[in-house]
């Protein structure tokens, strides 16, 4: 089977990566991000400017979004957003604790207290309605979901339950660019919504985030908050649309650069062409692995449309996931684990932060583990990662028995 149409084929790449036979994630680029890079190296402005300005307004086109604020990353999205919605002291946020982290960093960051939810199932391990009710407190001013692997939650009935309990949304959707729910693509369901481009993401500049808004209010505190407060940006002051500028309230520098911004025009074109192509190669996992009890693989019968980020499998109880990661590194196949729940790190555990059950996280931070995808994956790859996968848990299941 060839590759696909990439220009710049793994072969011509310098490779700075270690010799993994399948990598977890792979980054997709062309001759046409290396050219938009090297114009605007060329142009003489590389800091936050026109191709800034222009990718703010391509991404907001093409997801139908009002406003769309280009910043450093997706971290520095969520740190904003919950500024944005003056989300103050004591209060609490409401968030999946099987999750990246970030989400709870930054609402300890301004102040709040995360209060964690658990999530719907193996089958569908999203945070619903019905859960996030769950963890809701009297304290709580707003939820912070996330559409996990790329696959959104069920935005509708959150939506509804968000606004019967007058509590905002923030929608994570670094997962998610391209994933829609009931039509709506991610990023329109939030009051406020967040995106990531960091390299393992379905689109990359490096390190890149976006912050995404139909308020307009909204959309004026986040371009403060995002340049010190400042009411201009260099860029204006260069073009000379002002002379000087007013600080109005204390921001941060969270701007993004031109130079990214080139790359993610980019790679914004090419969209729904790699999540197509991660499509395709989630069938073929499917297909492969098939229906065995000694796994799940998550989201069998998702009705939405999934940006297809990650390809998840639950092992079963008594198969040893050390052992089948350990024996796929084996083969040249990189595994990892999304996500170890945030409220067993450390940090978190010092806390000693009040929250409701959290079962279904615990069971699927012991039993989940994360197979290889990427747009330009082979299918002899994705055979590969099977056959290694089947070997491993064959040899697992075979121990266990044994040791009875
Ligand atoms: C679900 C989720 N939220 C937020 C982030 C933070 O994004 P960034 O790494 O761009 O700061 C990530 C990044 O990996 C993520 O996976």
């Amino acid at each position: 089977m060839s590759l696909p149409n990439w220009s710049i084929t793994p072969e011509q790449r310098n490779s700075r990566s270690p010799e993994w036979r399948v990598p977890l994630a792979e980054l997709s680029y062309t001759e046409d991000e290396v050219q938009g890079v090297t114009q605007v190296l060329r142009s003489g402005w590389w800091t936050c400017g026109p191709e800034t300005e222009a990718l703010e307004h391509e991404f907001a086109g093409h997801f139908g979004i009002r406003h769309a604020i280009a910043v450093s990353n997706g971290t520095a999205a969520l740190h904003l957003a919950f500024l944005a919605l003056q989300v103050s002291h004591g209060d609490e946020v409401v968030t999946p604790a099987f999750n990246f982290v970030a989400a709870a960093n930054t609402i300890l960051h301004v102040g709040a207290i995360p209060r964690f939810a658990d999530v719907d199932s193996i089958q569908t391990p999203a945070v619903s309605a019905e859960s996030l009710e769950r963890a809701v407190t009297s304290k709580t001013r707003g939820l912070c979901v996330m559409h996990y692997a790329g696959y959104p939650c069920g935005m509708d009935s959150i939506a509804d339950f968000a606004r019967q309990r007058g509590l905002w949304v923030v929608e994570d959707a670094a997962h998610a660019p391209g994933a829609a729910w009931r039509g709506i693509p991610c990023g329109r369901w939030g009051d406020i919504s967040c995106f990531s481009f960091f390299g393992n993401k379905n689109l990359t500049c490096a390190e890149g985030g976006l912050v995404a808004t139909e308020n307009d209010d909204f959309a004026k505190a986040l371009r403060l908050l995002r340049s010190h407060g400042m009411n201009s940006l260099t860029w204006d002051r260069f073009r000379g649309h002002s002379f000087s500028y007013d600080v109005t309230v204390p921001g941060f520098n969270f701007r993004m650069d031109d130079l990214r911004a080139a790359l993610l025009r980019v790679q914004l074109r090419s969209l729904d062409r790699f999540n197509h192509l991660r499509r395709e190669r989630v069938q073929w996992y499917r297909q492969l692995l098939g229906q065995d009890p000694r796994w799940t693989i998550p989201f069998e019968h998702f009705q939405g449309t999934s940006a297809f980020h990650l390809f998840i499998v639950v092992l079963a109880d008594g198969i040893s996931r050390r052992e089948v990661m350990r024996h796929l590194g084996s083969r040249g196949i990189q595994t990892s684990i999304h996500y170890p729940p945030i409220h067993q790190f450390s940090y978190y555990r010092s806390l000693s932060l009040s929250r409701s059950n959290l079962e279904i996280t615990e069971d699927l931070g012991r039993r989940a583990v994360t197979l290889p995808l990427f747009p330009n994956m082979t299918h002899e790859q994705v055979e590969l990662v099977c056959g290694s996968f089947r070997e491993a848990v064959d040899r697992e299941d075979a121990q266990a028995k044994r040791g009875k």
